[in-house]
This record gives structure tokens, C-alpha cells and sequence, in this order.
């Protein structure tokens, strides 16, 4: 193997803090990531290495100069805020530019909204209005998605280019964002929802208060913070979406990337050797994140997944979590060691400070295949450096079953809401990897639902061409519509043989009615006895292979509303089913004046508000047939002809990056001794899988 650390760079520069030798957790600081990677298995030990890929060089925007900032003011919510029923209007300027940054220690271009990875933290409260000023400086286009808000009545707010708006046009597009919450208070967030550019840093914190909130500031809890954990990739986006869609590969492998890192509160460590020889810049370890927090208090920790791939196991050695909020629903939870958060999805849980002195260090681990650390520190005291502790024992053996929240706690809502008692429609959506044709004939792999893997017909939004009067064309677009108000269900089959999903529905929360293995049809689902008394109800649902769940929704809010797959690069590739909601009554909404035209002929019949330059070029127009769920219109090459990688669910398998794979998955070429928890040399064989194949072995959906 060539000694990789020779061929470093002499040059180490690092964005964040300045370059410093910091010696990794040993075995006894981090027993769980050490734990994690004894060949244990069967699985492992049969299998044997995988083929090691040859480091490739990926093609990479030249890095801007260092601008990116980590703002600590987006981590604490502020003590002093007025939670009021009276309603005001709180406006924004958003400036989207491309930064140099290096969040975890390898600079890249960053895109941030003002500067800030992770962007600004708003806090509003219920009923209030909320404008948002947008300036896109980015060379591709854009639209920010306020993830949970329901913009009932406002469904040309949500931000989702080619469904609810056109995209904001590139370099120096302005669109403004404008829209009451009305009816919801919580935990959300917000992000980018063009291809999969949030994992380029278009994300941030969304705080709903209200006086209706059960959670209380002095009641339940003493101090609350954000918590934003991320998977990070050292190569942009769109080097990740392009190869996925015109090889069908990242990297060699069908599998999207895990992330080159974890990012807990914007900043993690990346394997410096292997990212510089294969991506040439400059790379260092920042400091790990530290959290301070008083000694002696209740702390609540809105943890939002902010990442685009991975499931991370959230825990503070030596403290216990007491679960109170599932997305945006205040519930009574279970006080737990661990807690399970799929992309998109948020929880709060609250943590007593009472484990120590002032000064106490502890880590605060997110686990996946690959980890991310903090320091978890009691402020005041003298620091000693990093902490000392160790995983909860449980964690260690990895006994934490891999499944959604839901499956193994029980979750009640505080503010009990039960379901409609009976479904006027059902749709059902089939989640499906693998081979699908595109409106023009041409097959590729990808991601879809109901046969359709989604193309964006981004020039032209959804939304606008029901309320136009048409239909969704179903060869583009799986689509499903409710036209009569009421109780509506959703089932999803997860058909996909060995790929679990956060599946996320727009436009409002949904119950959980049940879930169980395998599939079910609407007339199936029609003879389940169910509980619709006060069931939980989120947004964004963790789905396993092979395992079907139903979801109700309440049918009142007019509009078409994406549910997707929130992992962003199988969104990217097609993972998109469109809901119409009452799409007589969409016949009849507001159009915004920015999709009242442009005068460009070449790019009708997409608008823009305002549009400098000749940004778009020859696909303005052919690149709405492309099977991509938000167009990147910079791509010229048509999508691949050939047919997909062959398979290989067992590779697969062992390589995904869902819970429970906690074994070390890596590239031979990689440097072990660079990653978090090494503390000798590990196999860097096969996985020994995880627990999604059998955990769900006779569960029994939930029915009164
Ligand atoms: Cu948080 Cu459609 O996404």
C-alpha cells in the first residue's frame, strides 16, 4: 500500500481553528466505536474484504476563499424570547453564496446562507408571519423548503422546485418567501430542495413557540439548545448526483456516500490523508465541538437531522435522555441511553446536568458507520482536555434495536388528537429501486415509486399545472390525488429488497395507523381493526426494507405535496411521489407574479422574478425529461442509456449506512488509524450487517 501520509500535502490550512495535533479518543474514551469493530459475525467473517477501490480523483469547483462562519448563536435559544399568542411579522435577508470552508477540516466550496454553515436559527412563535428575502448569488438554481410548516393556504410557499415554484434563478435570483404559521408550533427546519445541494450547507434551525405549547421554559426544562448533527461528503453535491445518475455509481459503489464525516453542530473530523490525495486541497482536524452547559439544570436539545444519508444513535455518556417531542409533537416519551433520528426527522429530549461538577467533560457520540463526537461540557471548572468516559454499556453491546422510535418506545402526544375515525380514500405508494424508463424511452436505474422513478419537470411546476387545470402526466411523476376532505390514507410498501428510508410527506403531519412486514393492498389495509385514538403523528417516518406502514392524513389543506425519500441523493435519484390534495379547490389558488413569464422564450414556460445574464443554456428546456428530482441545469450529458450497475443487495447490505451497522465499512485505502475510535488496526472487511433484516420479524402493526 503507498504510504499515503508521505504524499501530504506541506500545506495544512484549516477554515475553522488553526491546525492542532489532538490525539483521537482512545479505546477507553470511545469503547462503543472500538466495540464496534470486532469482526464478531458470521456475516463478517465469511465475507471477507471488499475489492479496494482505487482512490479516484473527483472533479472539484476551485474552493473560494475562506468565508464560511460558524455562528454560536443558532445553538441556544434565546431565554428572553416572547412566547405571545399576538401575532408579528418577522423578515429576513437571505444572501445564498459560495463559500470556502472546511467543516471538517477539508476546505470545499460551502454554500451558506450569509455566510453561516449551519445557516441562521428562526424563531417565531405560532400565528406569526414569517418573510424571507432571498438573493441567490450560486451558479445553479434554488429554493428553500420550510420543512414541517404545513403553508396551508400558502402552497406556493413550500420551496420545492418544479412542484411548488420555479427555482430561484441563479446568480443574483431573488425570490421572497412569505407565509403565516397557522395551527403548528415546534421543532423544524429548513433547507435547500434543489438536487441534493442541502449536503452542500443550505440548512438551518426553524423554531415555532406557542402558549400552546405543553413544553414549557421553567416547567419542563431549564435552558434549551439546537442540536444539528450531519453527515459531510468532501466533494460537492453535484459531483455525488451526476455520477450517481449518469454511472449509477459514487465512488464504485451503488451505495450513495455515508459522509466523510459527522458534523455535530457544523463541525466534525475527516480522514485528512485520504480526502487530500483524492480531492487535493488542504485539510486538518478542527477541535471537536464542544456544548456547554450549566451544572445542576434540566437542558432540552432540539436535535435535527440536517444530513443526507445516515441514522444516527444520539448519546451523552453517563446521562439519560427523556424523549418529549417527535418531530413538531410534544409527547410523553421513554428516558433512554440512545435515540434514533433519521434524516429530516427531529426530537427533543431533556438531559439533567447532574453527573458531575463544574467542568465535568463527557462525549456526546452520534453513531453511525461513521462517528461523530462532542464534548458535552458542564461550563465552569477547569478543562482537562478531552473527556474520559465511556458509552453507556448497553451502546457498547450495541443491544439499541434499529428501527424507527416509534416501533419500540411508546410516544404519546401531550396535545391528544385523534385521527378520523375512517378513510374516505386510500392511495398506496410502492417504494422501488432499480430499473425504470423514462418518458423518452430510455432506461435507467434509479429510485421511484409505483414503477415511475420521479423527472422534474422543473420549468413547469406541478402545482401550477393542476392549477391550470391539468392532470400530473403519471409517466413522469407517480402521482396520487384526494379529492374529497376528510380522513385520507397513505400506504407505503417499502418494496425495496435491502434499502431502508426516512420517508417525509409535505404539507401537514400524518398518524401512524400501523405498520408491519412485507405489503398490504388499500382493500387489505380497509380490514385492519385500527387505533385512532390519539396515535402519534410526524413527519418524516423511518421506513425498513421490506415493511409496509399506513399513514392518515387529514385531506384540508389545497395543494400538491411532495412525499420523498429524505435521504437526498435517493431523492436525487427519483424518490419523489407527488399528492394532490383537493385539486379542484387548487384550480382555484393564487398564482404568484413570479411565474408570470420572463420574455426568454428559450426558457419559457419557466418565470423567474428577475434573471441576470444568460444563465441558462441549451437543457433549460430538455432537462424537465430528466429523471432527476431537482434539475440541475448545468448538466449537459443526458442521463445514462446503459443499464444499471449490476446489483448486489448483499453488498448493499453490509454497506448501508442505516442503524445498526455500526461496523467500520471502509475503504482499504483509507488510513485507519485517522478515524475517530481507532485505536489499533481493525479489519476493514465486510460489515457484519445490521439489524434491519430481522428486527422486523413479527412486529405486529398496532391496532386497538
Ligand atoms: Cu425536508 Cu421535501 O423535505
Amino acid at each position: 500500500m503507498i504510504p499515503f501520509k508521505l504524499l501530504l500535502a506541506p500545506l495544512i490550512l484549516c477554515a475553522i481553528t488553526t491546525a492542532k495535533t489532538t490525539s483521537h479518543p482512545t479505546t477507553s474514551s470511545a469503547p462503543a466505536a472500538a466495540a464496534s469493530s470486532s469482526p464478531s459475525s458470521a456475516a463478517g467473517a465469511a465475507a471477507g474484504p471488499p475489492p479496494a477501490p482505487t482512490p479516484s480523483k473527483i472533479a472539484q469547483p476551485p474552493v473560494p476563499n475562506a468565508g464560511l462562519t460558524n455562528n454560536p448563536s443558532i445553538y441556544t435559544l434565546s431565554p428572553t424570547f416572547q412566547i405571545t399568542s399576538v401575532p408579528t411579522t418577522r423578515e429576513f435577508w437571505w444572501d445564498l453564496e459560495a463559500v470556502g470552508g472546511a467543516p471538517d477540516g477539508y476546505s470545499r466550496l460551502v454554500y451558506a446562507v450569509n455566510g453561516q454553515y449551519p445557516g441562521p436559527l428562526i424563531e417565531a412563535n405560532e400565528g406569526d408571519t414569517i418573510i424571507v428575502h432571498v438573493t441567490n448569488h450560486l451558479d445553479v438554481g434554488q429554493g428553500i423548503h420550510w420543512h414541517g410548516i404545513t403553508q396551508n393556504g400558502s402552497p406556493w410557499m413550500d420551496g420545492v422546485p418544479g412542484v411548488s415554484q420555479c427555482v430561484i434563478a441563479p446568480n443574483g435570483g431573488t425570490f421572497t418567501y412569505n407565509f403565516t404559521v397557522s395551527n403548528q408550533y415546534g421543532s423544524y427546519w429548513w433547507h435547500a430542495h434543489y438536487s441534493n445541494t442541502l449536503a452542500d450547507g443550505l440548512v438551518g434551525g426553524l423554531i415555532i413557540h406557542s402558549p400552546n405549547d405543553p413544553l414549557k421554559l421553567g416547567q419542563d426544562f431549564d435552558e434549551e439548545r439546537v442540536l444539528y448533527v450531519s453527515d459531510w461528503v468532501d466533494v460537492t453535491s453535484e459531483a455525488v448526483v451526476d455520477a450517481l445518475l449518469t454511472l449509477g455509481t459514487f465512488d464504485g459503489s451503488v451505495v450513495p456516500p455515508q459522509g466523510d464525516a459527522i458534523l455535530i453542530n457544523g463541525v466534525g473530523r475527516t480522514n485528512c490523508t485520504y480526502s487530500e490525495l483524492r480531492h487535493k486541497s488542504t485539510c486538518c482536524d478542527p477541535d471537536y465541538p464542544v456544548i456547554e452547559v450549566p451544572s445542576s439544570k434540566r437542558i432540552r436539545f432540539r436535535v435535527i437531522n440536517t444530513g443526507a444519508h445516515a441514522v444516527y444513535g444520539i448519546s451523552i455518556d453517563n446521562h439519560a435522555l427523556e424523549v418529549v417531542e417527535v418531530d413538531d409533537t410534544a409527547v410523553w416519551g421513554p428516558t433512554i441511553h440512545e435515540i434514533r433520528i433519521s434524516p429530516g426527522q427531529r426530537y427533543s429530549f431533556i438531559v439533567n446536568t447532574d453527573q458531575g461538577k463544574d467542568g465535568a467533560e463527557f462525549w456526546l457520540r452520534a453513531q453511525a458507520v461513521v462517528k461523530g463526537l462532542a464534548v458535552f461540557r458542564y461550563s465552569g471548572g477547569i478543562s482537562w482536555g478531552e473527556p474520559s468516559t465511556r458509552a453507556w454499556p448497553d451502546l457498547e453491546a450495541d443491544s439499541i434495536p434499529c428501527v424507527d422510535m416509534d416501533v419500540n418506545y411508546t410516544l404519546t402526544p401531550r396535545d391528544a388528537k385523534d385521527a378520523p375515525s375512517k378513510a374516505l380514500q386510500t392511495q398506496v405508494l410502492s417504494s422501488e429501486r432499480g430499473n425504470f424508463v423514462s418518458v423518452n424511452g430510455v432506461p435507467f436505474g434509479g429510485q421511484g415509486f409505483n414503477n415511475i422513478s420521479f423527472q422534474n419537470q422543473i420549468n413547469y411546476p406541478l402545482l401550477e399545472q393542476v392549477e391550470d387545470g391539468h392532470a400530473i402526466d403519471g409517466k413522469l411523476v407517480a402521482n396520487v390525488a384526494f379529492t374529497e376532505i376528510g380522513g385520507g390514507d397513505i400506504i407505503i410498501n417499502n418494496l425495496d429488497n435491502v434499502i431502508a428510508h426516512p420517508f417525509h410527506l409535505h404539507g401537514g403531519t400524518f398518524w401512524i395507523l400501523g405498520r408491519g412486514t412485507g405489503n398490504i393492498t388499500a382493500k387489505e389495509a380497509g380490514k385492519l381493526k385500527l387505533n385512532t385514538h390519539n396515535p402519534l403523528r410526524r413527519d418524516t417516518l423511518q421506513m425498513n426494507l421490506g415493511e409496509w406502514a399506513l399513514l392518515r392524513i387529514v385531506t384540508d389543506n389545497p395543494g400538491v405535496w411532495p412525499l420523498h425519500c429524505h435521504i437526498g441523493w435517493h431523492l436525487s435519484e427519483g424518490k419523489l411521489a407527488a399528492i394532490v390534495v383537493q385539486p379542484d379547490a387548487v384550480k382555484g389558488l393564487y398564482k404568484p407574479p413570479a411565474w408570470s413569464g420572463t420574455g426568454r422564450p428559450d426558457i419559457l414556460p419557466c418565470r423567474f422574478e428577475q434573471v441576470k445574464g444568460d444563465v441558462y443554456g441549451a437543457d433549460s428546456i430538455v432537462t424537465h425529461l430528466e429523471p432527476q428530482t431537482m434539475t440541475n441545469h448545468r448538466r449537459q450529458q443526458p442521463r445514462s442509456s446503459l443499464s444499471p450497475p449490476s446489483w448486489d443487495p448483499e453488498r448493499e447490505m453490509q454497506l448501508h449506512c442505516d442503524c445498526g451497522n455500526r461496523v467500520e465499512v471502509r475503504d482499504d485505502t483509507r488510513a485507519p488509524e485517522d478515524y475517530e475510535g481507532s485505536s489499533k488496526p481493525r479489519h476493514y472487511g465486510r460489515g457484519q450487517g445490521g439489524k434491519d433484516t430481522a428486527s422486523h420479524e413479527g412486529y405486529t402493526m398496532r391496532s386497538s
